[in-house]
Parts: C-alpha cells; structure tokens; sequence
C-alpha cells in the first residue's frame, strides 16, 4: 500500500516537472518572438495613417510588435483600421495643419501608452487639379494649403515629438522623390517637400542632443488613392494598376524587373529607420526612387 503510494507521488512529481518545463520551454519561446520583433515595447504615431503609405506602416508596425497610434483626419477610415489592427493601436482623429490637435495627439499617446519612441510625419496632399499650371498662373490658396500640410504639418510633428522625446527615439518624416529633383509642374508640391528634406536636416542637428533621430523617407511614385486621384483629373478612368505600369515604364524608371513600388516597400523602409537597426543613422534622406533621381538616360536614337 505504502509502495503504491510512493509510485503515485513519483508520477505527480514527474508530471509537475514535465509541465513545468514545458511552460519553461513555451516562455523561452515568448520572450524569443517578441525579441524578433523589430518593434517590440516601442509605440509609434503614424500621421496620415489611415491610407496608403501610412496605413501600410501601421500595419507592419503593428504586426513588429509596436502600439500604434494612428492618426488622420478620416475617421471613419481611421476606426476601421483600429478595429483590424486590435487592442494595441488606437485611433486618434489629429488635422497636422492644427498645432493644438498635435499636441494633443503627443498627450495622447503618452496617456495610453506611457510613452513615445516613433513618431513618423507621413500625413502629405499635392496639389491636385493644379498639376500642369504654369507659375505664372500658380494658385496661392492651393499653394497654402500644400504647404500647411506638407510642411507646417511636419514641422508640428517635429516640435511636439521633440518636447516629449527625451530618452531618444526616432522620428521620420516623408518626403519624396520631388524633395530631390523637379518633376512636372507641380510646383507646391517640390517646394514643400524639399523643405521636408531641409527640416529633417536642421532638426537632426539639435535633437541628436537628446538622442533623437530625425530622416525622411523620399519615395518615388506609388500608386496610392492620392496619385491615382490627381492623375484620373487628366486620363479618365486610369486605375491604380495603370499609375504603376505608367511609374514603372523603362524610360521612367531605371530599375527594371522587380515590380512597381508599393505602399508596403516605402513601409519597410521607415520601420528600418523607426527600429534600433538604424541607430546610427540621422540626417539622412532614404530613397526609394529605383535610381530614378541620380540617373539620366542619354538616347542616341
Ligand atoms: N504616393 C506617392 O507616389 C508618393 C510619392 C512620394 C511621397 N509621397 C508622400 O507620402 C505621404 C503619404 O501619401 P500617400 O501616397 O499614402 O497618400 P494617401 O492619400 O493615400 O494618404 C495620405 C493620408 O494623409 C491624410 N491627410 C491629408 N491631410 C491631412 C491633415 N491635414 N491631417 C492629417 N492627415 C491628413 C489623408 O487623409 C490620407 O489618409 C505624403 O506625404 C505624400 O506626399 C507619396
């Protein structure tokens, strides 16, 4: 009796210890995947976060394991984002143009989340309709309106980032391949996001101080709502397809063979620079134009 006992003692301690190492191996492997995330523990705003370039990098932030707040003006847009992503992102309607909504948007996240380590300036217009008028006939009120929202927009990103950001963090903001060249007459637009590229400068310099990052992320054409929008005003009916064969046609892109740009590759490139891989790197303009900027075809026929 006293044999059989013992025999049943033994079993439950085997047992216990089996389970206790297998909830030892399952920690193991929890603590593992959120090691792999690129993102973990980290929070990030995402301007304009409800389309295009900004909804891909809520996503795949998200999915790296970062708390997310996205941030735009289409609500709507915005929630159902928030309802896909789950519990550890968050909806938070912010106009950039408006410095209060900015600020409140930083305060936010900080009484959410506790903390703010990502802020990406990503919310941009063109200015659309426009596209083809000459200077001399430069709408100013479409003028204004571009640059609130491409500059002033990221220059309130910066400074609230900044007032809160004072154990380091990154923060990247978009520009475009129009913050390097030239391209049509799109006038507003060129200007603007070359003063992305000056902000990203100036701001590295004195933030690097409290070990801040500040870069910009400059893709070439991506055929998100807002291009496909401003290109149909002069090709009827052009779809999202046809704005990526046309962005993709050998005498407009040099890198050939790989497919078109998509909203999900200019995401990638902000999560290197959002995620601690890039912690050396500050003041940079990333590129993703295919050599587009730094090359020109010279035909002889
Ligand atoms: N698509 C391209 O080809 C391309 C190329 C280079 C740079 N960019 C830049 O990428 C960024 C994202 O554009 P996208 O192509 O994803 O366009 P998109 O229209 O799909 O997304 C832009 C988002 O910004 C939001 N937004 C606009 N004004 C705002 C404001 N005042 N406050 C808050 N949010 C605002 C819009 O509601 C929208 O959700 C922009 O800065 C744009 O200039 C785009």
């Amino acid at each position: 009796m006293q044999r059989i006992a013992l025999l049943k003692r033994c079993l439950e301690i085997k047992y216990a210890y089996n389970m206790a190492k297998q909830a030892a191996s399952l920690c193991t492997l929890d603590v593992a995947k959120s090691a792999d995330l690129r993102l973990g523990g980290k929070v990030a705003i995402i301007t304009g976060g409800a389309s295009g370039i900004g909804e891909a990098t809520c996503r795949l932030f998200a999915a790296q394991g970062a708390k997310v707040v996205i941030a735009d003006i289409k609500d709507e847009d915005g929630h159902r984002l928030q309802e896909q992503l789950g519990a550890t992102s968050s909806f938070c309607h912010c106009d950039v143009t408006i410095e209060s909504e900015m600020a409140s948007l930083v305060d936010f996240s900080l009484s959410r989340y506790g903390a703010l380590h990502v802020m990406f300036n990503n919310a941009g217009v063109t200015d659309g309709g426009h596209i083809g008028a000459t200077l001399a006939h430069l709408n100013m009120d479409e003028y204004v309106r571009v640059m609130d929202v491409n500059v002033k927009g990221v220059v309130h990103g910066i400074k609230h980032a900044a007032r809160v950001m004072h154990a380091g963090g990154s923060i990247i903001c978009t520009g475009s391949v129009n913050s390097e060249v030239a391209i049509g007459n799109n006038h507003a637009y060129t200007i603007a996001k070359h003063a992305v590229a000056g902000i990203v400068k100036t701001a590295a310099l004195e933030l690097g101080a409290m070990g801040v990052r500040v870069n910009g992320v400059s893709p070439c054409v991506v055929a998100t709502p807002m291009v496909v929008k401003v290109i149909e005003k002069f090709v009827k009916g052009i779809t999202s397809e046809d704005v990526q064969r046309l962005a993709q046609r050998p005498d407009n892109m040099p890198l050939q063979g790989v497919g078109g740009l998509t909203p999900h590759d200019v995401a990638q490139a902000v999560l290197f620079l959002a995620s601690d891989e890039s912690r050396f790197v500050s003041g940079h303009n990333l590129l993703l134009d295919g050599a587009f900027t730094t090359s020109r075809r010279f035909s002889f026929f």
